[in-house]
């Protein structure tokens, strides 16, 4: 970006007269059950965020997490590796949790609730077993009846768990006599969910044939990240923003993933997704609707969905022409060498699998017409960035016509979700000095200047929410399929065309193509892919 000055930390800012920090509403007393106990998830996140939740005593006092595995182990060794792993995670910058240290009494609060059940998941032995490791809890940790079947575990077995679950009646709500429930039984789904519009919306009835709709929370780790929550906050607590957010005072809207990580042990998971499926109709979307939706009439979850259900409603189904798709090849990521995907390892030697997507998506909306919103997501890309970047429309030049000024440049205002989070804005200011001459200029907020950094892996407040059953950050099933509706055609063809995927080189930012869509488009540029 040119003239940009380089910004200086501020050496202590203060809240302007906000209140205290409140505390999060208490989670009701519960058992949770995750299947994929083993599973990379359990241990890298959803432990660690329970150790979160426990360590800031935002979990129930009343809690007993029971894991469900393949593996023969003991609950004291499923604990040992538990603790293990959130020792590794001590000093290690990157890594899920950064902590310098583990509160160990956190930890034991933690540990003595933990329960292990081995088990093979598509047999109705385990779901007597957890039945009984229910009831156990509910005696011995006060649970009150209450339970969280979290699915951590690879997606063909969602269908399968839930049914086996209805079967042996633990997903039954029982009411009292004022037909409030004495008792709930809620679902997470992770991601997949679905691969394709007929999946989902199969999987949507499937679940439904035992569950209720407001029992099941479909998770998308995105909508846990606070920078993502606050665009709320953002958009609707400031009167200064909402007045210009529409396709009068927006040129377009640019979302960025990019990911240095290639596909690295997960080669069988995304021979069968790529990019498209993995990112795109999950978390793109979920960052767009964020964007796109219109004020909710309050903050109750219904409302919220309903939003941002318009919103997905309202996106056209995009066609390949709206597409551009790569591949990683050799390169260099941050100075190291990198493989190519074809090399790495469960994927095939001439797979045709996007690593990379770039895509134009329009909203048929009174507010957005006309306003494209360009998304795009690779891996092995030059550096980290995820980020929302709004630009404004230009001013006109006429003010500026007799003076050497030879172009104004567009504000920007940019959302940035990861690594660095915190909202900058670019306008242009006079430069010192005798001459009309004008240069860019960026007002940036960074969280950490203003916030003590929590440790947080991202799923804290997903499962929080659980615990209240607040589905507010759960995708409903509408959503999903929607979701799909608009990428369908793109994956559609892509099966059609049976054209070679093009390759980029790992370190790049992605395939020129994708800088050909935008020049095409009134002669637009992506913003740079860069670390901040
Ligand atoms: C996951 C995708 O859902 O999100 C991964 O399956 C991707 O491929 C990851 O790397 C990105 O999440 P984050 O939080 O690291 O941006």
């Amino acid at each position: 970006m040119p003239n940009i000055q380089p910004i200086q930390k501020p050496q202590s800012v203060q809240i302007i007269a906000s209140p205290p920090r409140r505390q999060a509403k208490p989670a009701d007393p519960c058992a949770m059950v995750i299947f994929g106990a083993g599973g990379d998830l359990t241990k890298r996140l959803l432990v660690p965020a329970l150790y979160n939740l426990i360590r800031t005593k935002a979990l129930p006092e009343n809690f007993a997490l029971i894991g469900v595995g393949q593996s023969a182990r003991t609950t004291e060794s499923w604990r040992s590796d538990l603790h293990d792993m959130l020792k590794g995670f001590i000093g290690k910058t990157g890594a899920e949790l950064g902590v310098d240290h583990i509160d160990e009494a956190a930890w034991s609060r933690l540990a003595s609730k933990l329960t292990y059940l081995q088990g093979d998941i598509t047999k109705p032995e385990i779901y007597s077993m957890i039945a009984a490791a229910l009831v156990d809890a509910e005696r011995r940790h006060g649970t009150r009846g209450n339970a969280i079947f979290y699915l951590g575990v690879a997606d063909q077995f969602f269908e399968i768990v839930v049914e086996e679950l209805g079967k042996a009646r633990l997903t039954r709500q029982d009411k009292d006599q004022d037909g409030k429930l004495s008792y709930w039984r809620r679902v997470v789904v992770e991601k997949p969910f679905g691969n394709s519009l007929h999946s989902a919306r199969d999987l949507n009835a499937h679940l439904l044939r035992t569950l209720r709709e407001e029992q099941i929370f479909r998770i998308d780790h995105y909508l846990g990240k606070d920078t993502v929550q606050s665009i709320m906050a953002m958009r609707f607590a400031n009167g200064l923003f909402e007045p210009i957010w529409n396709r009068d005072r927006i040129d377009h809207v640019q979302i960025t993933a990019a990911e240095t990580v290639g596909v690295e042990k997960r080669g069988k998971f995304y021979e069968a997704t790529g990019a498209l499926r993995d990112m795109v109709p999950s978390h793109m979307f979920a960052l767009l609707s964020m964007v796109a939706m219109e004020p909710p009439t309050c903050f109750d979850a219904a409302a919220i969905r309903s939003r941002k259900a318009e919103v997905f409603a309202a996106m056209r189904a995009i066609g390949p022409e709206q597409v551009v798709r790569g591949q990683y090849a050799a390169g260099m990521v941050l100075g190291k060498p990198a493989a190519a995907y074809r090399d790495e390892p469960n994927v095939a030697p001439r797979s045709d699998v996007e690593t990379y997507v770039a895509l134009r998506v329009e909203i048929d909306n009174w507010r957005w017409a006309g306003v494209p919103f360009y998304i795009r997501t690779g891996k092995h890309l030059s550096h980290r960035m995820t980020e929302i970047a709004i630009c404004f429309k230009q001013a006109p030049y006429a003010a500026f016509q007799d003076t050497p000024v030879d172009s104004l440049r567009p504000n920007w205002l940019v959302l940035r979700i990861a690594p660095d989070q915190g909202i900058s804005l670019q306008f242009e200011v006079k430069r010192p000095g005798p001459v009309m001459d004008l240069a860019a200029v960026k007002m940036d907020f960074r969280y950490d200047d203003w916030f003590a950094k929590e440790p947080n892996v991202g799923y804290e407040t997903l499962i929080h929410d659980v615990m209240t059953g607040s589905t507010a950050l759960f995708m409903r099933a509408d959503m999903v399929e929607q979701a799909w509706r608009v990428v369908q055609p793109v994956l559609d063809a892509w099966v059609a065309e049976k054209a070679a995927c093009p390759l980029y080189e790992s370190g790049s930012n992605g395939p020129g193509a994708a800088d050909e869509m935008l020049a095409r488009d009134a002669g637009r540029k992506w913003r740079p892919v860069s670390s901040s």
